[in-house]
């Protein structure tokens, strides 16, 4: 039966990748029947939308989701950031943001001397609490007297799930290692809770070796020593800010994929490139639609689809090591070009 998928092109440069990686998602073979869903920043202006429960009522009933990216200058810092894709992840209960780092053979990478043996982990994302929950607020907003909180939220239940679900993917590795990254030395109290989880879960998994790193000497290890890493699992922000470190030493923001997982499977996924809009080169056709056609096959893989998600990575694969560069102009092709040869390179 064909996979219900449905796909948000969004804003900026998301409705081109998008288009190139429908275009691949086709070549696959794999049969799906698409509902578009013209939300982003466009919509709001017209209509002062951002995410009606009707749709979200539909997006439900779904299989998986494709999205692009949200984010408009034209359109207040988080309106669709926070009403639109952080609601989309909360409340479809998207706990694992999934996002592998991971160096392709060809793809050039800014650290002197590492290679494709040396760049491979997941990055295991809390997706649904931490400081992106919305906890706080303001007093006497504009005065000298102004008060702003923002709280960061972790729950035994959010914070064991995720952990969970980072020991399972850490266990059907070869190397078996998960660092978990934190700041336990200042963050006392979350750090405590993501801690003595960590360290409880640890002993059901007696064959995962359990590392720790504060977030700060993690970014240095990114760069420094990236091997050390096979997958890590970490709090919302930390994720968010670790992912572009990674996106970078891995060839850049066009080629990072990104899963938003219900690995319960009560609705449906979605899948996205970690890049966002791109205003500064939106319209121009020099985005680079690797990330978001990988965002594809990790969308198959979850789907069931393990096969043609093999296919669709190593398509991914080959046409990276056609490119002059990893992103924007430097690729030497257009996004529309890249699109094609991947399509092509399947069939
Ligand atoms: P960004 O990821 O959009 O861009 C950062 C830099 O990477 C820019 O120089 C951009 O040109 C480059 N880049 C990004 N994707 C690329 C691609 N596919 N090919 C080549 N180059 C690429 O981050 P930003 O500029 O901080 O944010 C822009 C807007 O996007 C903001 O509104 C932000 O809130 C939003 N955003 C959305 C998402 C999302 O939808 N998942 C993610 C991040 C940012
Ligand atoms: C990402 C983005 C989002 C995040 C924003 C746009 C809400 O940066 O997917 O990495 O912070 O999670
Ligand atoms: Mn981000």
């Amino acid at each position: 039966m064909a996979h219900k998928i449905g796909v948000i092109a969004g804003d900026g440069i998301g409705p081109e990748v998008v288009a190139e990686a429908l275009k691949v998602l086709d070549a696959s073979g794999v049969e799906t029947e698409r509902t578009p869903f013209a939300l982003g920043a466009e919509h709001y202006l017209e209509t002062n939308e951002v995410l009606p429960e009707s749709t979200l009522e539909e997006l439900r009933r779904l299989d998986g989701v494709l999205l692009g990216a949200v984010g408009d200058p034209r359109v207040p810092p988080g309106v669709l950031e926070r009403g639109l894709l952080l609601r989309l992840r909360f409340e479809l209960d998207l706990y694992v943001n999934l996002r592998p780092v991971k160096l392709y053979p060809g793809v050039a990478t800014p650290l002197e001397g590492k290679g494709p043996g040396d760049i491979d982990m997941i990055v295991v994302r809390e997706n649904t609490e931490g400081l992106y929950s919305g906890a706080g607020g303001v007093q006497a907003r504009g005065t000298l007297g102004e008060v702003a909180i923002q709280e960061s939220i972790n729950t035994r239940h959010g914070v064991e799930r995720v952990l969970r679900y980072a020991y399972e993917r850490a266990n059907a590795r070869p190397r078996k290692k998960l660092t978990m990254v934190h700041k336990t030395n200042v963050l006392v109290h979350a750090g405590d809770l993501w801690s003595r989880t960590f360290d409880e879960l640890g002993a059901l998994y007696p064959s995962v070796e359990r590392d720790y790193s504060h977030v700060d000497a993690a970014c240095l290890y990114f760069v420094n020593q990236p091997e050390r890493f096979d997958v890590v699992v970490t709090d919302n922000l930390f994720g968010d800010i670790l992912t572009d470190l990674g996106a970078a030493i891995a060839g850049g923001m066009g080629l990072a994929a990104s899963g938003n997982l219900n690995p319960a499977r009560t609705g449906p996924s979605i899948f996205e490139p970690v890049h966002g809009s791109a205003p500064d080169i939106a319209g121009k056709g020099w985005a680079n639609p690797i990330a978001c056609i990988l965002s594809v096959a990790l969308m198959l893989e979850h789907l069931g689809e393990s096969e043609a998600a093999q296919r669709v990575e190593q398509a991914a694969v080959w046409t990276l090591g056609k490119l002059g560069g990893t992103a924007g102009e430097a690729m030497g092709y257009t996004t529309q070009q890249v699109g094609d040869m991947v399509a092509e390179s399947l069939g």
